[in-house]
């Protein structure tokens, strides 16, 4: 299968969540790599660091977005969970042996692109406000590393 392609139209502005964004788009196509490869081992190893990755960003992200009092945080909220459990249940059905990996390339590659241009477009403007309000006030500075080493382990 093609690997996803990052296009211009995905960027939110925002540097920090775009190269996450990036992140999870290269561990999709890392999945695509490690199916054709038929590598059982490696498929598994990439799952679990995708979904370790990308739990930090959506914990990340809502973070931001409650930090700047973002309307829709809920419902944004409720999208993430909705998606990490159906990632979680297909990870639990690879790990019992059955070959769900094809579906789960699936769900990734439809999910992620159209999440980032319709709900994650949705916050960049009150996020990206915030964030200049909070690098602008001296007595926040750092925050943005620190925030960053709450949610992703370091690597
Ligand atoms: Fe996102
Ligand atoms: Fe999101």
């Amino acid at each position: 299968m093609s690997q996803l392609v990052w296009s211009n139209d995905l960027n939110t502005g925002i540097d920090v969540i775009d190269s996450q964004h990036r992140r999870i788009v290269e561990f999709i196509n890392q999945l695509g790599d490690a199916r054709q490869a038929g590598d059982r081992a490696a498929i598994g190893e990439v799952i679990e660091g995708m979904v370790d990755y990308t739990l930090s960003h959506f914990a990340f992200e809502e973070s931001l977005m409650e930090d700047a009092g973002y309307e829709f945080l809920r419902g944004h909220q409720k999208v993430h969970e909705l998606f990490v459990k159906r990632v979680a249940d297909m990870q639990a059905q690879f790990k019992a042996g059955n070959d769900v990996s094809d579906e789960l390339h699936g769900l990734l590659r439809r999910w992620l692109f159209s999440h980032i241009r319709s709900d994650d477009a949705a916050y960049v403007g009150a996020v990206k406000g915030n964030m200049k309000a909070l690098v602008r006030d001296q007595s926040k500075e750092g925050w943005l590393s620190r925030s960053l080493g709450k949610f992703f382990r370091r690597r």
